[in-house]
């Protein structure tokens, strides 16, 4: 992003007896990164300047003056030919004077009933609902993605963990569909986020309200917004509603952190249950037998940075006295760079997770270590009539033989078991199959893969 120095212009006005040093003219310019808001704030000025119209505020002709301009301004813009001065500190005002000088008094006029404190706040609130909505579209196409690849494993078994150690066998589709439900929820954050960024601040004006008869539901109509912020004073100087997007913003990429962990983990090559395709993995510049995984790192390290973006919204907010001061200028690289990481931090997910090659046989053998049916076993000596305490310990004591003889439960025989507890029988080898464990599972919510795909079905049935 770029802005000039120039000369052309003297932005202090009459009641100021000398201009700012240029220092300090760049530390208080915002020009730099709210031209980004650039389409929002020609929206915004087009929807005020058309109210002020109706209400008989500004004429007709001035008004079409103003439609005028902005027209030129806007293709001024898509084709990177205006000219951002950093002397005229922000977006708004680079603007409103280059309407003034396109189409004269008409755009002098523009600002009537109006301060850059409520314009601010809903250019941000424009921009963020824009962002929120590409977000929105983003997480599904990435849950649908997830939803294929559960799809095509909802019955290829993996151990599933807890502590990092071998717990019980599931199966990867299971698993998949565990991170479905978190983006779903995140999801569903987004849109509640949504609700509270869609309400118009304009017409507070610099904090009061205005003198002239303005009509702030029309200005809301016809921006898309659902309501009206009901304070003026809240109106210009909170941004929660940022700074829950950025918690919002910062639980996704928690989740994205935590897949990415699993993911660097399972294509270790001491683990080798998954295979990430070439396009999001590079090598290493001394090693030549590396292919790292650096997206997922990546995105576990960007985790970081939106994570502190929140702080740092909170941070800016928690001192303020009301109403508008300048400290909220400093919402926007935070809020930007959240919305960027997390837009891009998806996009990419949602095309990765197509390029995931699972290796059904290393999981599958994985599963078999670890006496991962133990649990199949005490289990099946409760529905014998044994407490499930009693049932414990037995299989307990089984599972210490074993790691002694260095063998798996299903290697003993079953005289052998039976000096466990004389209530096994010769069905228990059934049990103690990967796929009798997982299948066992038969419940809302469990791993059995007839539940797994089920569950698909329903996810698809919501996405829809
Ligand atoms: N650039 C400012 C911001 O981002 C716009 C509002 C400035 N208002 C003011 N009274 N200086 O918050």
């Amino acid at each position: 992003m770029t802005a000039q120095l120039s000369k052309k212009s003297e932005a202090w006005s009459a009641r100021f007896s000398e201009p700012v040093s240029d220092l300090v003219k760049r530390y208080t310019a915002s020009v730099f990164f709210d031209q980004r808001l650039a389409q929002f704030d020609i929206e915004g000025s087009l929807a005020h300047a058309e109210m002020l119209c109706a209400t008989g505020i500004i004429n007709q002709t001035d008004y079409t003056e103003i439609q005028r301009g902005m027209t030129q301004i806007r293709a001024e813009i898509d084709a990177g030919q205006f000219e951002w001065l950093l002397d005229l500190e922000d977006v708004h005002l680079n603007i409103e004077k280059r309407l003034t000088e396109l189409v004269g008094d008409a755009g002098k006029r523009l600002h009537t009933g109006r301060s850059r404190n409520d314009q601010v706040a809903t250019d941000i609130r424009l921009y963020l609902r824009a962002a929120i909505d590409d977000i929105t579209a983003l997480l599904q196409a990435f849950r649908l993605a997830l939803l294929d690849l559960a799809e095509q494993h909802a019955d290829t078994i993996m151990p599933g963990f807890t502590h990092m150690q071998v717990a019980q066998p599931i199966t990867f589709g299971h698993h998949m569909l565990a991170y479905v439900e978190m983006f779903s929820r995140d999801a569903e954050r987004m849109a509640d986020c949504r609700k509270r960024v869609n309400r118009l601040p304009l017409g507070a004006a610099a904090l009061a309200g205005t003198t002239f008869p303005i009509d702030r539901e029309r200005v809301a109509k016809t921006l898309g917004f659902d309501a009206v912020c009901r304070n003026s004073l809240d109106a210009v100087s909170d941004r929660d509603f940022a700074i829950e997007f950025c918690a919002a913003a910062a639980l996704v990429m928690t989740h994205i952190s935590r897949m990415s962990e699993e993911l660097v983990i399972w294509m270790s090559p001491r683990v080798g249950f998954i295979d990430i395709a070439d396009r999001f993995c590079t090598g290493s510049s001394i090693m030549p037998q590396k292919k790292n995984p650096d997206v997922p790192e990546l995105a576990r390290g960007k985790t970081g940075r939106v994570n502190g973006h929140l702080i740092a919204l909170l941070t800016l907010m928690k001192g303020q006295p009301l109403a508008y001061n300048k400290d909220n200028q400093e919402d926007k690289e935070p809020l930007f760079d959240t919305v960027d990481t997390l837009t891009d931090t998806l996009r990419i997910f949602a095309d990765m997770a197509t390029g995931i090659t699972v290796k059904a046989d290393t999981m599958r053998a994985a599963a078999l270590q670890g006496f991962a049916t133990a649990t199949d076993l005490a289990d099946y000596l409760v529905k014998k009539g044994l407490p499930f305490r009693d049932a414990h310990e037995a299989v307990a004591r089984a599972v210490r033989t074993c790691v002694d003889r260095g063998c798996d439960l299903t290697d003993l025989t079953l005289d052998e078991l039976r000096t466990f507890s004389g209530l096994v029988e010769s069905d228990i080898f059934a049990v103690l199959t990967l796929e009798g464990s997982v299948a066992a599972r038969d419940h809302i919510g469990g791993t059995a893969p007839n539940q797994v795909k089920a569950a698909i079905a329903h996810a698809r049935q919501q996405l829809r």
